[in-house]
């Protein structure tokens, strides 16, 4: 049976990859990629390569994404990147409140709710990730804690809004460490995340793409594609490589 929503499959580079390898990657992503895509792609690459992607992916369907941006307009903010700039580069889709920026940039919460509502107002994409630690999990907090982030993050955010909004369900512990959520994990969390935007926003919540990040692979995407409440992958390591993301991308096609 087809999935009930379109599934959004995407790439985050993180801080790999050289603009020198952009042009490759993308010739082999579009050679490996099923002709028909009914998925939507999207690649999140660091900000100095955006252009290189934008170009290199040319009129593929491919969306070019950012992985971050600056809650700030304009002006005296050395090393920021703002929403107007990437507007005119005619970026459409940023990540934002990744773990690793809130952990280790100390990103606040107050921060990834003006970058949300700020790209909504835009008419921009934000992937918005949430995702609970391990000593979160460990004690039994982990919904009341997504639940917390979720009503930060989308605060101010409207009905029509939200279905523009793209949730990443991304638990901390699985990111990078080769430790994938079991399927009832990730189902659990990503069907909570569905309530809990059901009750803030009413039955539109069934229409909000909720996908799942951490350590997702070509092995191990089907059986996480499959779930009901998971409309895509956020996919780090494995997209490092133009051959393995394909792959995922093609299982994903399958599914769609
Ligand atoms: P990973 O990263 O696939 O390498 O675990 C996912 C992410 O951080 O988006």
């Amino acid at each position: 049976m087809a999935h009930s929503r379109k599934i959004v499959i995407g790439g985050n580079w993180k801080m790999n990859l050289l603009p020198s390898e952009v042009s490759a990657y993308a010739d082999n992503l579009i050679k490996y990629m099923p002709k028909d895509c009914k998925t939507e792609t999207i690649i999140a690459v660091p900000f100095v390569m955006l252009p290189l992607a934008q170009l290199a992916f040319g009129s593929s369907s491919v969306v070019v994404a950012a992985q971050n941006v600056s809650e700030y307009d304009v002006g005296a903010y050395t090393g920021e990147v703002s929403i107007h700039q990437l507007r005119d580069l005619g970026i459409t889709h940023v990540i934002v409140g990744h773990s690793e920026r809130r952990t280790i940039f100390g990103e606040s919460d107050s921060a990834v709710n003006a970058k949300v509502t700020k790209l909504l107002k835009n008419s921009m994409t934000p992937i918005l990730c949430v995702g609970e630690s391990e000593d979160i999990r460990t004690s039994g907090s982990t919904e009341d804690f997504i639940s917390a982030q979720l009503s930060s993050a989308l605060s101010g955010v409207s009905i029509n809004d939200i279905l523009r909004v793209i949730i990443a369900y991304e638990p901390i512990w699985a990111i990078g460490t080769g430790i994938t959520a079991t399927t009832a994990q990730a189902e659990d969390v990503c069907a909570f995340i569905r309530a809990e935007l059901r009750n803030k926003f009413g039955s539109i919540a069934d229409s909000v793409t909720v996908i799942y990040g951490g350590s997702m692979n070509s092995g191990n995407a089907e059986e996480l594609l499959r779930c009901k409440n998971i409309d895509g992958g956020l996919i780090g390591g494995a997209s490092l490589s133009p051959d393995t993301f394909a792959q995922i991308i093609n299982t994903a096609n399958k599914l769609a």
